[in-house]
């Protein structure tokens, strides 16, 4: 195996709240280590580009408590293609890059895998969205900020509703998974959580709705994941005409849930995992993600952290309506 001397680093897909945590550890943990480390712009882009800098201990100052990613990121159509990933070796091969270290979702760790498979290259990955939708490690570098958004949003959300007794539907990212949705409601203390993993009749959700409200709740609180067909506006459009009584409103967080300082456990996530990807490179791994399970590091392969089956313990369901009376 050639000697590595040079690890590139970039994010893709959907910044999350921790990334720049995760880029300060590879480069600290890398140079520690005695490897130089070039920081990659726009994700997959840059690096069919060529937008590549060297980076020092100081290109990473005071970010860990910063969101987003200083790296910037891009969702990238051309790196699915072969010409497209032909590119970026050559930029690999022109700015001395040895391996690579990605930070980012399903999306970015498929090409991660890809790329590797193809060039016989040293690609690691970082679980870098707040989907939580990666096997293979408890949690996502973002996850938790993003919960911890969502409940002060709609803790506030709450004041509002309780003022007016009002049923409001609040929606949330997730893409296809319902981590966020059940987690956030349950931490909110919401009446009811709508997932993609679950249908939910609307019939059903009335009933949840109402019996909150016939007893002492003064509003009902209903989270919903995203989904272009069935999210936050179709349920509360159902609900209205076909529970007048009902005073429903919609409130839709959109991006402002990837924002933000990451939380402690984001920074400590990122900062293990990536000093983890370092020590990945040492021990001569390719192709597997850094994750972390019931508090240890562990390497999984790619082909089995982006499998798009991954689902929230269904036990959470019946604590949510457990709880929820
Ligand atoms: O994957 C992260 C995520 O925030 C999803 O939850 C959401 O569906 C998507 O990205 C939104 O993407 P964009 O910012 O490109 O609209």
């Amino acid at each position: 195996m050639a000697k590595i001397n040079c690890i590139g680093i970039l994010t893709s897909g959907g910044d999350a709240p921790g990334m720049n945590a995760a880029i300060r550890a590879v480069t600290r943990a890398g140079i520690s280590n005695g490897f130089s480390i070039k920081g990659i712009y726009r994700g997959y882009e840059g690096l069919i580009k060529g937008e590549v800098k060297a980076f020092t201990t100081e290109d990473v100052s005071g970010i860990i408590t910063r969101g987003g990613t200083i790296l910037k990121t891009a969702r990238c159509k051309e790196f699915t293609t072969h010409e497209g990933r032909e590119k970026a070796y050559e930029t690999c091969k022109r700015e001395g890059i040895d391996a690579l270290v990605v930070i980012g979702g399903n999306g970015s760790l498929t090409g991660a895998r890809d790329f590797g498979m193809e060039f016989d290259f040293p690609v690691i990955g970082l679980p870098g969205t707040i989907d939580n939708d990666l096997y293979g490690t408890d949690a996502t570098i973002g996850y938790d900020t993003t919960m911890n958004t969502i409940m002060e949003c709609v803790d506030r959300i709450r004041d509002t509703a309780n003022s007016h007794e009002r049923i409001f539907f609040v929606e949330v990212m997730g893409r296809d998974a319902g981590f966020l949705a059940q987690n956030c409601a349950i931490a909110c203390g919401a009446e009811a959580a709508i997932v993609p993993e679950e249908t939910t009749d609307v019939d059903q959700l009335a009933q949840f709705m109402g019996r909150g409200i016939r007893k002492s709740k003064k509003s009902c609180i209903v989270i919903v994941s995203e989904s272009p067909k069935c999210g936050a506006l179709y349920y509360a459009d159902r609900v209205k005409k076909e529970f007048p009584g009902f005073d429903v409103r919609v409130s839709i967080l959109g991006h402002l849930q990837r924002g933000g300082s990451p939380s402690a456990h984001d920074r400590i996530l990122a900062s293990c995992t990536g000093a983890g990807a370092i020590e990945a490179i040492k021990q001569g791994q390719r192709n597997v993600m850094v994750g972390i399970r019931n508090n240890e590091v562990v390497y999984v392969p790619f082909s089995e952290c982006i499998r798009t089956d991954k689902r929230f313990d269904k036990r959470l369901i019946t604590v949510l309506n457990e709880l929820s009376i």
